[in-house]
């Protein structure tokens, strides 16, 4: 069930379209959902989402599985998204995720014990530039090192 909350807010991105095409706020809309329900979509959040915009439940779910900003199963409180492409890999992104791993004691794709945080490896997130790096919620952390890492991660315990 989508709260009268996540609606007001998904309203605020259908009013930024054309009349009809509320089902171009489906990004925003999927987002805002998946953050009220412990940051994962289930397919029965996804047809509501669907429905809410009034377009096919296939439609977004294509969208929903299309993007890696979506999650499908249970996360942690925080995902840290590592890029692990072409300029973050040049970087020394493979060694930072396999800093990360043994850091917090799980793999790519699970959870720590505490629930609090996992690890996902994304494609590029146009912040090559700052290359290596990750996403935290929001906000880009650049041209990471294992002290950087630490100081991060460590104040999100
Ligand atoms: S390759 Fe990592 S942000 Fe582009």
């Amino acid at each position: 069930m989508i709260s009268n909350k996540a609606k007001k807010q998904i309203d605020t991105w259908i009013q930024k379209y054309p009349k009809g095409r509320q089902s171009s706020a489906v990004m925003e809309a999927l987002k805002i959902v998946q953050a009220e329900n412990e940051n994962s979509l289930s397919a029965e959040a996804i047809a509501e989402v669907a429905d809410y915009l009034d377009m096919s439940s296939i439609a977004a779910a294509e969208v929903a599985t299309f993007y890696e900003n979506y999650n499908h199963k249970p996360v942690g409180k925080h995902t840290i998204r590592i890029c692990h492409n072409i300029s973050c890999m040049l970087n020394g992104a493979d060694d930072l995720v396999f800093y990360l791993e043994k850091k917090l004691g799980v793999k790519t794709g699970q959870v720590t014990k505490n629930g609090l945080l996992n690890v996902k490896k994304v494609e590029c997130l146009g912040a090559c530039v700052g290359a290596p790096m990750f996403q935290i919620g929001d906000t880009y952390y650049e041209n990471l090192t294992e002290k950087k890492i630490d100081d991060i991660v460590d104040k999100l315990k």
